[in-house]
């Protein structure tokens, strides 16, 4: 009898949710069956004005809360189909929600993901946990980035140091050091894709630059690289996170008035921006012997080619190692489910910077599961 939890990721790039079912009865995870599913573009484009736009209006926040709940739960049913079990197989659905403002730097701090747990727990009849960030932010931290206690459950080893980058909308980077009494670091990076993405709705009328094949063919400008790369986000110590609220066009405008540049140039920029400061940020760590990726940007092979030019360590994904890319953030919240239903922590002080360790999450218990 296996050991099933379902994780949902849906991250700052937008583009939809992921979910794995995943087994923990062994020593390592096995991913039982993936799926991804684009958001509908309705519900894209609410998500999208709730995100970017602020001043939103509280019907249609609860609206989109009710909606993607439903959505959700929708997903669920599906890749139960997929991996033929059912509701009562599973013992919980790790549920990360849609991120509809992080602000790391507000006081007090707060973070908002959607998605209503309550409608993904009635509609599947399996416990949702789900709100994970907000425990860690009432303890002091930033709630950010929460992945790393599952980095160092699957990826730690003795034998090399190795950095965990994922590269989402946003990027965010662990070290694990081979010395494990060391302790762990993690932080957001920067941009991951979001930029990239943005750039490339807004002038190409294009998701995303598939496989960097844009940003290849253009040229760096590099007074607004080092212009981009200037921002005091990059060189500030950890623990740090960031989000689309900063890091937008809006943030790209100001630098692009002090150094125009076309749109293609602007594209292969902002994907030299993305691997350099990942680049930066691992180097600046401690000594490392390998890094591994994840997240979409493993698809974006010029970008690839750029962070193995500039990163002084092999960069390889984590697909030999354990994970495959694509499903390490599902997998993650799979994982912290569980750990909150096992009454153990998921954040790591060291990261986000909590005054103490704690057990993350809301329980949406469902009453029909049995044993
Ligand atoms: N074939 C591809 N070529 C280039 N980039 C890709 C490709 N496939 C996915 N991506 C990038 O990956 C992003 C999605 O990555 P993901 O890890 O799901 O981010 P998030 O966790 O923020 O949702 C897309 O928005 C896109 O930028
Ligand atoms: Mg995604």
């Amino acid at each position: 009898m296996g050991q099933y939890y379902i994780g949902l990721m849906s991250g700052t790039s937008l583009d939809g949710v992921d979910i794995a079912i995943v087994d923990f009865n062994n020593d390592t995870p096995v991913v039982m069956s993936t799926r991804f599913r684009t958001y509908p573009n309705e519900l894209f484009l609410a998500l999208k004005s709730a995100c970017r736009e602020p001043n939103i209006n509280l019907d249609d926040l609860g609206r989109l809360d009710a909606e993607l709940g439903c959505f959700y739960a929708q997903c669920i049913q599906q890749s139960l189909g997929d991996a033929k079990l059912n509701s009562q197989d599973i013992i919980a659905i790790g549920s990360h929600g849609q991120t509809i403002q992080h602000s790391p730097n507000s006081h007090p701090v707060h973070s908002l993901q959607i998605g209503d747990a309550n409608r993904i727990a009635e509609n599947t009849g399996i416990t949702v946990i789900a709100d994970f960030r907000r425990r860690d932010i009432a303890a002091g931290g930033q709630g950010a980035p929460l992945v790393p206690a599952f980095h160092q459950a699957v990826f730690q080893s003795d034998e090399e140091s190795r950095a965990i980058v994922n590269i989402g909308g946003i990027s965010n980077v662990t070290f694990l050091s081979k010395h494990h009494d060391e302790a762990i670091i993690g932080f957001d990076c920067g941009p991951g894709n979001t930029l990239m993405d943005q750039w490339c709705q807004q002038h190409f009328d294009i998701p995303y630059d598939a496989a960097g094949k844009l940003s290849k063919n253009a040229t760096v400008n590099s007074a607004l690289l080092d212009s981009l790369l200037n921002d005091a986000y990059f060189s500030k110590a950890p623990p740090k996170s960031t989000g689309p609220e900063y890091f937008n066009l809006n943030w790209l405008q100001t630098h692009l008035d002090k150094h125009p540049t076309s749109t293609m140039d602007t594209l292969s920029t902002l994907c030299e921006l993305t691997a350099s400061c990942i680049a930066q940020s691992v180097m600046q760590l401690a000594p490392v012997d390998r890094t591994l990726i994840c997240g979409g940007g493993v698809h974006n092979d010029y970008f690839q080619k750029r962070l193995n030019a500039l990163a002084n360590s092999p960069v390889e994904t984590t697909g030999a190692y354990g994970v495959d890319p694509d499903w390490v953030e599902a997998v993650a919240f799979a994982w912290l489910a569980k750990q909150t239903m096992e009454g153990k922590a998921g954040n790591i002080p060291s990261v986000t910077g909590a005054k103490r360790a704690v057990i993350l999450g809301a329980i949406y218990p469902s009453l029909s599961r049995k044993g």
